[in-house]
């Protein structure tokens, strides 16, 4: 019988792609998936150090594995993602954890087969970080998730340095992928069945794949792709987005016509000390030249709450923003300070009830904004791909639209991995109801 494993991931989509690499290998290797993590032979924590709460959780899960661990000593422990790129965490893992077997970080991926086979042949701890990844290593196998959309890195790392983040610590410097390897990638997903991809990296917008290949150009050569039905990508960094791509969304069909945009705070002064290079007025004049290029453009954003120094001003410059660039659905932070990070050091830390009580405001102003814009949706005829059944309701399909929206609708069985219509009957904050017509 095959031994099993079972992988738990943390974090982004880059760190869900990863997981997918890893799986593939392990696939490769002849491994089967379990879903059931206290049987399998293997598993593998993949790790996000963005936010303090996610060290936290995993320490948690560690301290939880050393019974299954004493119970099945053949269990083989492995941990790897961003958290595995920061010293002390190594340092901690060594001395307090000592029953974990591998451990790898974000730039040696495609060595977790060799550090396995060490393991499984020599019973020998393994432990191997590189601090950068110069190349990219092209050609790993993956295991999708999904059947009919895919992730495709386009880019790695990140040369910003916004100073509350650890991600240019732990993913190191930019670095593209050539286009014709990411084409490649897709024309083989789409001979796979794959109808939409998401093209990740932490800042699409800097995506140099050669002299004539920026990100615009990479769209729009993708656009070309027979069998390609959507492309979508994130993250955006405002800085960095150019008119060539706006016009990108107007030419090119695939284009779903979304953006992730995050914007993080609304007060130009903290912008200044995130190192975010834009100001409350630049961003929003961003926001009326696509809204104007792409009309009912779908916008979601990122904000964060309590960055060293906001004062309740800056809040209200915040609010301010979100109501008025009525974004679709925004992912919200308390700041959590990192460690190695410029903003670590930052004196004026703000005390943690003031950041929950505005926190709370804003979820409350971010939500109201998010139904209203459902709300809209009633009545309308929406593009959805199928993607299965709904994981709350099997009597229902689910998707998404072209503006990233969810939605659980009626249609006939038949209809899995295709683009059908869908009109949309009710809505709540988070999403949408429906039925397939046009059929
Ligand atoms: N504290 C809170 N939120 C953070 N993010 C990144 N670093 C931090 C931090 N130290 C948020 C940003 C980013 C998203 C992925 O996570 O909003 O866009
Ligand atoms: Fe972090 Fe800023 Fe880079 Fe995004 S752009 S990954 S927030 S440093």
């Amino acid at each position: 019988m095959s031994k099993t494993f079972f992988i738990q991931t943390f974090g982004c989509q880059m760190n869900e792609h990863d997981s997918e690499r890893i799986a593939g290998m392990l696939d490769e290797m002849n491994f089967k998936e379990n879903p059931d993590r206290d049987k399998a032979d293997i598993i593998i924590i993949n790790t996000c150090s963005v936010r303090e709460n996610a060290d936290n959780r995993f320490f948690g899960t560690l301290g939880l594995l050393k019974n299954l661990k004493m119970n099945r000593p053949d269990l083989i422990l492995a941990v790897c993602g961003c958290m595995m790129q920061q010293q002390h965490i190594i340092d901690t893992i060594k001395s307090k954890y000592p029953w974990v077997d591998i451990i790898f970080g974000t730039h040696n991926i495609h060595e977790f087969p060799k550090l396995l086979s060490n393991i499984l042949n020599e019973r020998t701890k393994a432990i191997s970080i590189w601090e950068d990844g110069e190349e990219i290593v092209e050609g790993l196998p993956s295991k999708r998730k999904h059947k009919f959309k895919a992730f495709v890195n386009i880019m790695y790392g990140c040369n910003n340095f916004c100073t509350y983040c650890i991600v240019p610590y732990t993913r190191g410097r930019e670095r593209s992928r050539k286009p014709e390897d990411i084409i490649k990638e897709i024309r083989d997903l789409v001979d796979d069945g794959v109808k939409e991809v998401t093209l990740l990296g932490q800042n699409v917008n800097s995506y140099k794949g050669d002299e004539n290949t920026h990100f615009p150009e990479l769209i729009y050569a993708l656009n070309d792709i027979e069998g390609l039905e959507r492309i979508r990508f994130m993250t955006s960094h405002p800085k960095d987005l150019s008119d060539r791509l706006i016009k990108a969304f107007v030419d090119c069909d695939k284009l779903c016509k979304h953006i992730h945009l995050p914007v993080q705070s609304g007060s130009s002064k903290v912008l200044k000390r995130m190192n975010r290079k834009y100001t409350k007025e630049g961003y929003l004049e961003l926001v009326d030249k696509l809204k104007n290029a792409v009309p009912n453009i779908a916008i979601t954003t990122d904000i964060i709450v309590g960055f060293p120094g906001e004062t309740e001003e800056d809040f209200q410059d915040t609010l301010d923003v979100v109501d008025k660039v009525r974004f679709d659905s925004a992912f919200t932070f308390l700041y959590s300070t990192r460690k190695g990070t410029p903003a670590e050091n930052y004196e004026d830390q703000v005390p943690e009830d003031v950041k929950h009580e505005r926190f709370n405001r804003l979820v409350e102003a971010v939500n109201s904004i998010s139904a209203e814009k459902n709300r809209m949706m009633i009545g309308k005829i929406e593009k959805v791909l199928v993607e299965g059944l709904s994981k709350t309701n099997k009597e229902l399909y689910t998707g998404r639209t072209d503006g990233h929206k969810l939605v659980n609708f009626e249609a006939p069985d038949n209809l899995i991995g295709e683009i059908i219509d869908v009109k949309i009957t009710e809505s709540s904050t988070f999403s949408l109801i429906g039925h397939a017509v046009n059929l």
